[in-house]
């Protein structure tokens, strides 16, 4: 949780000014970190969650375990759309933590937040 605190102060959220930071523990006990990052599109924005298991595989990793994501909100910040299915099809049913800068916010399980997934076992 600390390590995904850390990396949401890197956010370049130029245009929403909604930061996050997100951290991948992979089996070996790695964690590696992301950050959202905006562009003028918008449409190319790219997610914490997405930029820290795109860092991951591009290291190497394979294999993981759980997620911490944080934002600066009340409500938890859970994964957007797109990101469940990268994460699914790379991670797993993976541990999805939540927190904000203070307190964990809720836990759950990617399976229960994305029920029915499209992966590449129905090719
Ligand atoms: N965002 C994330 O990085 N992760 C989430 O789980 C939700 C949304 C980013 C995308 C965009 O830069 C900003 O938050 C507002 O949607």
């Amino acid at each position: 949780m600390e390590a995904a605190r850390r990396a949401r102060e890197h956010a370049v959220a130029t245009f929403s000014n909604f930061k996050v930071g997100a951290a991948l523990e992979a089996e070996d006990g790695a964690i590696v970190t992301g950050c959202n990052v905006e562009n003028a599109t918008y449409g190319l924005t790219i997610c914490a969650e997405r930029v820290a298991m795109f860092k991951a595989l591009s290291e190497g990793h394979r294999r993981f375990t759980r997620i911490a994501i944080v934002a600066d909100t009340e409500e938890p910040t859970p994964p957007c759309g797109a990101c469940r299915q990268i994460l699914w099809e790379f991670g797993g049913d993976l541990e999805i933590e939540l927190a904000n800068l203070t307190e964990l916010k809720g836990s759950h399980r990617l399976k229960d937040l994305l029920p029915l997934p499209f992966d590449a076992r129905l090719l």
